[in-house]
C-alpha cells in the first residue's frame, strides 16, 4: 500500500482576535518566532490593529520605547533591552512606492541585524521580497465599535518553510 502524498506544507495560520489585549498578546507570542534579520509586513485597513500587534511585539522582544503610531516619522528604531535584536517599526501607510523608499530613511541600524516590522496599506504586500511573514488583519467593514479581528498570518520563503505557526493559537 501505498503512502498517501503529504499534504503541501505551508506555512499558515488563521486566528480569530476578539479584543485589543488579546491582539497584544498574540504580538507578544509573535515574538517568540522571530529572529534578526526577519520582515513582518502587516496589512490591514487604518485602525485594524497593527499597531497595537506591534506594540505587543516590541514587549515581547524586550526593546526600549513604548511602540505608537508614528504621525511624523515613517520609521523608528526600538533598541533591544538585553542581547536581542532591535525593532524597526516602518508605518509605510503613506508611502506611495515599495520598500526601496525604506534606504532613503536612512536609518541608523543594520536591518539584517534587525527585526523589521513594516505596517502596510491594504493591497501593497505583493511588492515586496521573498522571506517575509505576511500579516493581514481583517475587520468587520462598517461596524465601529467591533472588537472581533481574523488574523491571518502566512510564513512566505525558505525561512518559513518548516515554521511552527500553529504554536501562535495556543
Ligand atoms: N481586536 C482588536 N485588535 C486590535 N485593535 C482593536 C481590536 N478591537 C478594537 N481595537 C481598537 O482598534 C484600534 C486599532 O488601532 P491601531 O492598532 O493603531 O490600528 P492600525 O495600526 O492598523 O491603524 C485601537 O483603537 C484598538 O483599541
Ligand atoms: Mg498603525
Amino acid at each position: 500500500m501505498e503512502a498517501p502524498a503529504a499534504p503541501p506544507r505551508r506555512a499558515e495560520t488563521r486566528l480569530t482576535v476578539t479584543s485589543p489585549e488579546q491582539m497584544r498578546e498574540l504580538g507578544r507570542r509573535l515574538a517568540g518566532l522571530l529572529r534578526a534579520g526577519d520582515l513582518v509586513m502587516l496589512s490591514g485597513e487604518l485602525g485594524a490593529g497593527k499597531t497595537t500587534l506591534t506594540r505587543g511585539l516590541g514587549e515581547g522582544l524586550g526593546v526600549r520605547g513604548a511602540v505608537t503610531s508614528p504621525t511624523f516619522v515613517i520609521a523608528r528604531v526600538h533598541p533591544s533591552l538585553n542581547d536581542g535584536p532591535p525593532l524597526v517599526h516602518v508605518d509605510a501607510y503613506r508611502l506611495g512606492g515599495g520598500l526601496d523608499e525604506m534606504e532613503d530613511l536612512d536609518l541608523d541600524v543594520s536591518l539584517p541585524e534587525s527585526v523589521v516590522v513594516v505596517e502596510w496599506g491594504e493591497g501593497k504586500v505583493e511588492e515586496l521580497t521573498e522571506d517575509r511573514l505576511q500579516v493581514v488583519i481583517h475587520r468587520a467593514v462598517g461596524d465601529t465599535t467591533d472588537e472581533v479581528r481574523q488574523v491571518t498570518l502566512t510564513g512566505l520563503g525558505e525561512r518559513w518553510a518548516t515554521a511552527d505557526l500553529g504554536a501562535l493559537s495556543a
